[in-house]
C-alpha cells in the first residue's frame, strides 16, 4: 500500500477524501492526517478530521493540528460553502478521541525523515501552508517525498473563490509558490477535474442506498455542500474536490493531463493565487505538475460508493 499523510481542512469533501483513503487499505496506508486553516479555522478542521476518523471506526489514525493562518495573508474562510462548522449537513457526535500534542509541521518532518525515502506521498486537500512551513524548515525532506497529489488550482475553470483563483491556492498562495517550485514531483487536481466529479441526485441516492451510517452521514454531507453550487451556479450537484486526490491513487487510470509548467501569481491583488499552467506549452519554462484535466466520473463514484459500503 502507498503510505500516505493526508493534510487537510475538512470541509465535507475533504471528509470523503479521507472516508475513501481510510476504506482502500490494500491501496493506501494513512500514516496520520494533518489539519490546516482553510474552509474554516484551525480549531474547526482538526476537530472536524476527528470526526471523520471517528466515523469510519479509526480513531487509530494519529490526528495533529498545524499552521493557523496563512504563511503571509489573514485566513479567508468558507463558510458559504461548507457552513458554520465546516462539516455541516449530517449530526455527527463530538470526537472523543486526541488530537496529537505534535505540531503537523513537525509530524510531517518527522515522518518523511523516518520512513524509508520515496516511501511517502503527501496529499494536500486545503491551503499548503503546512507543507510549505515543512519544506522550508526541513529542506532535507524534499527529497524524500515520493510524491505530492494536490488538490488546488484551475486552468480553464479559472477561479471560484476570486475570478482568477482557486480557494486553497488563493488562501495562502506563498505555501502554493514554495510547494510548486521545490523540485518534488507534484500531481494537481484542479476545477477543471473536480467540478466533472459532480454529484448527481442518482449519486447522492446511491450513498444513502448504502444504508450505513457513512453511507448516510456522506449523502447529507454532499446534500449540504451541493446547496451552494446548485443555487449559485445551476449544475447537477456538488463538486466532489478533495476525493480526485485518493481516487488517484487507487485509480490512477481514471484521470488524464499534461506535464506542464505551473507557477503561482504571488503579487497581483487582481489576479492573486492564480494558477498559470503551461497547458499549451507556449514557453520553455520546465514542467514541474502533472496537471490533471479530465475524469472519468462514472468510474470515479463507482469506485467511491464501492469503497464507501466497506466502512
Ligand atoms: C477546495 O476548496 C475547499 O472549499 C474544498 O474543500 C476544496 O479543497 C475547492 O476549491
Ligand atoms: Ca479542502
Amino acid at each position: 500500500a502507498c503510505k500516505i499523510i493526508i493534510d487537510t481542512d475538512p470541509g465535507q469533501d475533504d471528509a470523503v477524501a479521507i472516508l475513501l483513503a481510510l476504506a482502500s487499505p490494500d491501496e493506501i496506508e494513512v500514516l496520520g492526517i494533518t489539519a490546516v486553516a482553510g474552509n474554516v479555522p484551525l480549531a474547526l478542521t482538526a476537530r472536524n478530521a476527528r470526526i471523520v476518523c471517528e466515523l469510519a471506526g479509526r480513531t487509530d489514525v494519529p490526528v495533529y493540528a498545524g499552521c493557523d493562518r496563512p504563511l503571509g495573508r489573514p485566513l479567508v474562510t468558507a463558510e458559504h460553502v461548507h457552513g458554520k462548522t465546516g462539516l455541516n449537513g449530517p449530526v455527527l457526535p463530538d470526537p472523543t478521541m486526541p488530537l496529537q500534542q505534535d505540531h503537523a509541521v513537525d509530524f510531517i518532518i518527522q515522518t518523511l525523515r523516518s520512513e524509508d525515502s520515496g516511501a511517502v506521498t503527501l496529499c494536500p486537500l486545503g491551503p499548503l501552508t503546512n507543507i510549505a512551513m515543512a519544506f522550508e524548515k526541513a529542506p532535507d525532506i524534499v527529497g524524500r517525498v515520493a510524491e505530492i497529489v494536490l488538490m488546488g488550482g484551475a486552468y480553464f475553470e479559472v477561479g471560484n473563490i476570486t475570478p482568477a483563483a482557486e480557494f486553497n491556492i488563493y488562501v495562502d498562495p506563498q505555501a502554493a509558490d514554495i510547494v510548486l517550485k521545490s523540485g518534488a514531483e507534484i500531481t494537481v487536481m484542479p476545477l477543471d477535474v473536480t467540478h466533472k466529479a459532480l454529484v448527481t441526485r442518482a449519486r447522492n441516492d446511491a450513498f444513502r442506498a448504502l444504508g450505513t451510517r457513512v453511507g448516510t452521514a456522506v449523502a447529507d454531507m454532499t446534500d449540504f455542500f451541493e446547496r451552494f453550487d446548485k443555487e449559485k451556479y445551476g449544475t447537477a450537484g456538488a463538486p466532489l474536490h478533495d476525493p480526485c486526490v485518493t481516487a488517484y491513487l487507487i485509480r490512477p487510470d481514471l484521470f488524464t493531463g499534461r506535464h506542464v509548467n505551473v507557477e503561482i501569481e504571488t503579487r497581483s491583488e487582481l489576479t492573486m493565487g492564480m494558477t498559470v499552467a503551461d497547458w499549451w506549452r507556449v514557453t520553455d519554462r520546465a514542467p514541474n505538475a502533472m496537471f490533471m484535466g479530465d475524469l472519468d466520473a462514472d468510474g470515479f463514484f463507482d469506485l467511491l460508493t464501492e469503497r464507501l459500503g466497506r466502512l
